[in-house]
């Protein structure tokens, strides 16, 4: 019986010196000291053993329970401690490692000049107006006096959804819009997105924007129109810049001019970027022809005015000398990012 204990004994403390895991020993107590475990098997056999020996081999097997129970727990504290500070350095966060980057976006170039647009009109008492960019042939074309077979609609090249409903291939019929629903004095911008059927190149898209602007009242004349380029031109490129009229023709404005701006690189000397001219062209104007007024139930006897149309990727390019229209559409933020 002592040969079985202390076997027992050395056993199982030589396995417990060679665990290294808790699960492990977990296995082993249950092995040795459980229910169907290997000393409980001893006690159940004192019955072989002699009458007055038996209170000396039960304290011997206590004894020996005692002794594994405490190295059990011995060891697995040491093992949890281990095992804890194991968990822990692989855990550690360095504290003192540079932060992953953020990429910050950029506010697109063209949206950045038509905010800039936008801030220029409405310092001049200007407001926004909106319209659909789906539309009626009638007011794309019919209400800025462009009827059925004028040839001004073959220089649009038109998506049709039907023969009355087109996406609008410019922002002038926003002034229809704003004629029939509101009472002069009139002072708009309207900034949006325009479609004609054009091939994609470096200076066409089918998908670009404009911003129209329209101002009617009592007494409004080509030198208000004049007057509010000029002022237009000095705050988006500088002072020293100006604008030049040409005749040009609009069925919707009488008489019509094409504007040309003072360039800015050369100041008007003449430079690569103006082709030599000293002035760059960059919108269309005139006066509000009085047959719209009128289908736009306004008296063109009573109020005259002024309105303008230009692009705003133009202007943008124009801006930052870009070559390339397409730049503008493709969103690469090695472009982009240009512009923080
Ligand atoms: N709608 C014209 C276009 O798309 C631009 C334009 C010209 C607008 C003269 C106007 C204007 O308001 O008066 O080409």
């Amino acid at each position: 019986m002592k040969e079985k204990l202390s076997a027992i004994l050395e056993g199982a403390l030589k396995e417990l010196d060679s665990i290294q895991d808790t699960a492990a020993i977990e296995n082993l107590k249950v092995r040795v000291l459980g229910k169907k475990g290997e000393l409980t098997g001893l006690l159940r056999g004192m019955g072989s053993v002699a009458p007055e020996e038996r209170p000396i081999v039960g304290q011997m097997i206590n004894d020996v329970r005692k002794q594994l129970e405490t190295a059990i727990e011995e060891k697995q504290l040491k093992l949890m401690e281990t095992e804890k500070l194991k968990k822990l350095e692989a855990e550690t966060i360095d504290i003192t490692m540079p932060g992953r980057e953020v990429k910050r976006g950029t506010v697109h170039p063209m949206y950045q000049v038509q905010k800039k647009l936008i801030d220029i009109f409405v310092g001049m008492g200007f407001t926004v107006a909106d319209g659909p960019e789906i539309e009626l042939d009638h007011f794309n074309f019919e209400l800025m006096n462009i009827p059925k077979n004028h040839p001004a609609r073959d220089a649009q090249d038109t998506f049709y959804f039907n023969d009355n409903i087109l996406l609008r291939t410019h922002t002038s019929p926003v002034q229809a819009h704003v004629m029939l629903t509101q009472k002069p004095p009139i002072r708009i911008i309207c900034p949006g997105r325009v479609y004609r059927a054009d091939e994609v190149d470096a200076t066409h898209s089918p998908v670009f924007h404009q911003i129209e602007g329209l101002v009617i009242d009592k007494g409004i004349t080509m030198a208000d129109l004049k007057g509010t380029l000029d002022t237009f031109a000095r705050q988006l490129y500088g002072e020293g810049i100006d604008t030049r009229f040409r005749p040009s023709f609009f069925p919707f404005t009488e008489p019509s001019a094409e504007v040309d701006v003072r360039c800015s690189a050369c100041k008007g000397k003449g430079c690569r970027i103006c082709k030599g001219t000293g002035y760059i062209e960059i919108l269309g104007a005139g006066m509000v022809n009085p047959k719209v007024l009128e289908m736009c139930g306004i008296d063109p006897t009573e109020y005259t005015g002024f309105a303008f149309g230009m692009g705003i990727e133009r202007v943008t390019n124009l801006k930052y000398n870009i070559k390339d229209m397409r730049l503008l559409y493709e969103n690469d933020v090695r472009f982009i990012e240009q512009f923080k």
